[in-house]
């Protein structure tokens, strides 16, 4: 660990160095930069936000490097643990409210070798219809949004839910003023969280994006994986995005 701190700190160190040479940057401009981080550091939440909005996808990238299964994905903050059991096909809660359009969410998980895996734990979890999170925004319940299901014996799945929607993540801070002062905006894309995890299996952190809709080509983020931008197909009248993954072992 030492080591690789070593190693890491030096890169890191280096890189600032020449961005700092290529740019001309002035000590006025470094004590600028100073001030501005210690600010973010003192605003709650307002670092982690910076760091994740900018950096998580690049820790997604890295384990996408090393692994031959699906694609992973930043998790974001919104995950909760505990959310409704609702076994290998189910429903989603939902709230009557904003623009709400039904979905079915289904798919299959294999291993590297082909193999359908049952009992995998999948946790799905999005936004309501107006781009907020359950447990987390605005006083819905915990238990709405949100469900662990099981793949079945030939490791199927199937959830009935409601179309999430693109949102901004919070804008009026430092993250927000260094994405303005970088020409760009605040929104990401809509979206569906998974993460799959059994035992002997990695756990397996991912999201979906909607074919052709707002922001999947300037998602603040910068998260959208070609191979996770799924088509709407129609299935019986119902509006469903199939999602199938293979899983990498542990
Ligand atoms: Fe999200």
């Amino acid at each position: 660990m030492i080591e690789r701190s070593k190693t890491v700190m030096n890169d890191l160190v280096a890189a600032i160095r020449n961005v700092m040479l290529k740019h001309e940057i002035t000590n006025e401009e470094l004590r600028f930069a100073v001030k501005y981080l210690k600010e973010t550091a003192n605003t709650e939440f307002e670092l982690e936000l910076m760091m994740e909005n900018f950096f998580e996808i690049t820790t997604a990238h890295v384990t996408n490097n090393k692994n031959s299964g699906s694609a992973s994905n930043i998790a974001g903050p919104f995950f909760l643990e505990d959310a409704p059991d609702i076994g290998s096909e189910g429903e989603i809660k939902t709230l009557e409210e904003g623009e709400h359009l039904p979905i079915v969410i289904r798919g299959q998980i294999k291993d590297l070798a082909g193999k359908p895996i049952s009992g995998v734990k999948l946790d799905v979890w999005h936004s309501t219809p107006r781009g907020t999170y359950s447990g987390v925004h605005e006083g819905i319940p915990s238990e709405y949004y949100r469900a662990k299901l099981t793949t079945d014996e030939m490791g199927y799945y199937k959830v009935r839910t409601t179309k999430p929607v693109p949102y901004q993540i919070p804008d009026n801070g430092n993250t927000g003023r260094l994405l303005k002062s970088m020409g760009r905006h605040a929104w990401r894309p809509a979206h569906v969280h998974f993460k799959a995890h059994k035992p002997g299996l990695q756990e397996h952190i991912t999201q979906v994006y909607f074919n052709g809709e707002d922001y999947v080509d300037s998602d603040c983020c910068e998260a959208v994986i070609d191979e996770l931008v799924i088509p709407f197909v129609e299935e019986n009248g119902e509006q469903v995005i199939i999602k199938n993954f293979v899983l990498d072992a542990a």
